[in-house]
């Protein structure tokens, strides 16, 4: 039997890297997991069962409790997640809980494409092929505002705070924080058109699958 074939995208919020890893998931028929929708679904539950989000044992105990169907539930990609996610991500027992469920998804034949924040250093430091995509915080900003402000009236500065404060915070946690993979390809989208991101996507991972 063939090992799956895994792939780990990471990077900051709005950075492109959601889109790339549907597209390399499409084009090398694998699976894909959105890893953020785990800490998304935790932070929400916790917040509508009365658990505070402060609370490192408490959020862990919720988040080994969580169900597939759990990510499907509405409200999982507002800014608010976002923030709740950041904040239970930083607690040990919240990542402990939901590392087994990341790596099983990946270790399904044929294999799959994570996209996180500690996929290439932590989830899957084995992973046949790795990026780090970012985009200055101001791009990346205006892609969400873009975003955001067609279903409500949202300004870019509140935007561009959140994006800041959940980058510091993903950056400066001890347990697992964000940062490229020593064997990571680093992709800046700055200047790339979510198309262009995709092209050199493909062409960095082709490059890293034939090596
Ligand atoms: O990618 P997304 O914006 O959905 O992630 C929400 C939050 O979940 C991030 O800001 C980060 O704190 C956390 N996260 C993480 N590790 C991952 C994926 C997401 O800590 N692999």
């Amino acid at each position: 039997m063939t090992a799956p074939l895994t792939i780990a995208i990471d990077g900051p919020a709005a950075s492109g890297k959601g889109t790339i890893a549907r597209r390399v998931a499409e084009k090398y028929a694998l699976r894909h997991l959105d890893t953020g929708l785990l800490y998304r679904a935790v932070a929400v539950l916790c917040a509508a069962e009365g658990i505070p989000l402060a609370d490192a044992a408490a959020t862990g105990a919720r988040a080994n409790r969580l169900d597939p169907g759990d990510l499907e539930r509405p409200g999982l990609r507002s800014a608010a997640a976002g923030r709740g996610a950041s904040v239970v991500a930083a607690h040990p027992p919240v990542r402990a809980a939901l590392l087994d469920w990341q790596r099983d998804f990946a270790m399904l034949a044929p294999g799959a494409v994570l996209d996180g924040r500690d996929i290439g250093t932590v989830v899957l430091p084995e992973a046949r092929a790795k990026l780090f995509v970012t985009a200055e915080p101001d791009v990346r900003a205006a892609r969400r505002w873009r975003e955001l402000s067609k279903d409500r009236d949202i300004a870019y500065r509140t935007v561009l705070q959140d994006i800041e404060d959940r980058d510091a915070r993903d950056a400066a946690r001890s347990d697992a924080p964000m940062r490229q993979a020593g064997d990571a390809a680093l992709l800046d989208t700055t200047q790339m058109s979510i198309e262009a991101a995709v092209t050199e996507a493909i062409r960095l991972i082709e490059g890293q699958l034939a090596a």
